[in-house]
């Protein structure tokens, strides 16, 4: 039966960094997949997690199954950082509930199963561009994938004309997938007056949102990168947020994720959490505890969670910081081009608008790794390794 089976191209993101472990240069420089490192190049278990983990193994006391959608105190943690702390969606029992899941991918991709086998959804729009795995996501749960404007490479900003056209053709039930915060490839973010006309845009519209949320604290502050979900979420009387907790705790390994829901009744919010359990039950069966166990342990104690806050500050900071430095770097490699939208750009990445030639001279000649689209993963920059990868970027346009 295998010898039928053809041969499938690598990931375009995590097949890059197979790449990278392959060559044998000691000057090479891996900016592809997003994963934060320190100023000496690492990426450190955070001092908040290491303290709940030191807690955690003191009491754990069983690795017996956690509950298919996780536990309470993990769901709870979790809407109270999407809604904020006063909001009604926080409490069990009513109108949102979340599924404890096995990372972001986890819970888009239950999103996805659940939507088109037990909601009846068929069409899902994505901005132009997007994470390369949103494709493959939910066209493996079946959906019908459609683009929408987004980015301008004239002005590397958001190109909001497009967005509002291509979201006029949204059809009542179809899906609409948006980033949060700090979008994933390209940095740039509507603003929140942008977010108002997007939200009765697609109010108008009856279309579903569907929110990635995998950076939150890496743009402006934990609260701040929030009020696209809770702008969206004032609109809307369903929609569905996919949280991931590899960046902003440093979990990237324990794959720790969610997926809430809001519906319009807590009867129809009980029907749609029984109905995930089944798509989660089918899938992984129920989550992995330990991820979940510190995320919940940090943020149900006011000292942790004042430490972790800050610690993800620092982490903003530093790619802030990176940023400046690549932009001062390059003009003094010589080039002539102005990236100051390098430093505009929010989250992980920068969207550099180098061609797919460029992108493959850099990784051929100069041993640096970085995603077909262009995108450099900045949180990845160090001082140590700045002067040579501007040198060789510069050396490439
Ligand atoms: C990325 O975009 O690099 C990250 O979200 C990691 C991944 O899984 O692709």
């Amino acid at each position: 039966m295998f010898e039928s089976v053809a041969l499938a191209p690598p990931d375009p993101i995590l097949g890059i960094t197979e790449a990278f472990n392959r060559d044998q240069r000691t000057t090479k420089i891996n900016l592809s997949v997003g994963v934060y490192k320190d100023a000496s190049g690492q990426t450190p278990v955070l001092p908040s997690v290491k303290e709940a983990e030191q807690r955690l193994l003191a009491a754990e006391k069983t690795k017996g199954y956690k509950p298919i959608d996780g536990d309470p105190v993990y769901g709870r943690a979790v809407r109270e950082l999407l809604f904020g702390k006063d909001s009604p969606l926080v409490a069990a029992g009513g109108r949102a509930a979340t599924c404890h899941t096995p990372g972001g991918t986890g819970g888009l991709r239950l999103a996805a199963d659940f939507l088109a086998t037990k909601a009846g959804a068929r069409r899902i729009w994505m901005s132009d561009p997007t994470w390369e795995n949103h494709h493959a996501i939910f066209r493996a749960a079946g959906f019908e994938v459609e683009k929408y404007g987004y980015y301008s490479a004239a002005s590397h900003g958001l190109d909001f004309p497009a967005l509002k056209q291509s979201l006029d053709q949204v059809n009542a039930g179809d899906v609409v997938l948006l980033h949060a915060c700090c979008h994933n490839p390209t940095g740039v973010d509507p603003t929140p007056a942008q977010w108002r006309e997007i939200a009765d845009l697609l109010s108008a519209k009856r279309a579903l949102p569907l929110v990635d949320f995998a950076y939150q604290g890496f743009g402006v502050g934990l609260e701040e990168d929030a009020e696209s979900v809770r702008i969206l979420e004032q609109n809307f009387e369903e929609l569905l947020v996919c949280s991931s907790f590899s960046k902003n705790f440093g979990l990237y390994n324990e794959r720790t994720g969610a997926l809430t829901i809001k519906a319009t009744t807590p009867e129809a919010c009980a029907a749609s959490l029984s109905q995930l359990k089944i798509c989660a039950r089918v899938n992984y069966s129920n989550p992995p505890a330990h991820g979940g166990a510190i995320v919940s342990a940090i943020l149900t104690d006011p000292a942790l969670r004042k430490q972790w806050e800050s610690e993800v500050q620092d982490m903003r900071a530093r790619i802030q910081s990176m940023r400046d430095a690549f932009v001062s770097g390059l003009a003094e490699a010589g080039t002539q081009q102005d990236f100051s939208f390098i430093s505009r750009q929010k989250g992980m990445f920068s969207f550099s608008g180098l061609s797919k030639e460029q992108v493959e001279r850099l990784k051929t000649e100069f041993g640096v790794y970085i995603v077909g689209s262009g995108r450099l993963n900045v949180a990845g920059m160090t001082e140590s390794n700045m002067a040579a990868l501007c040198k060789a970027v510069v050396s490439v346009l």
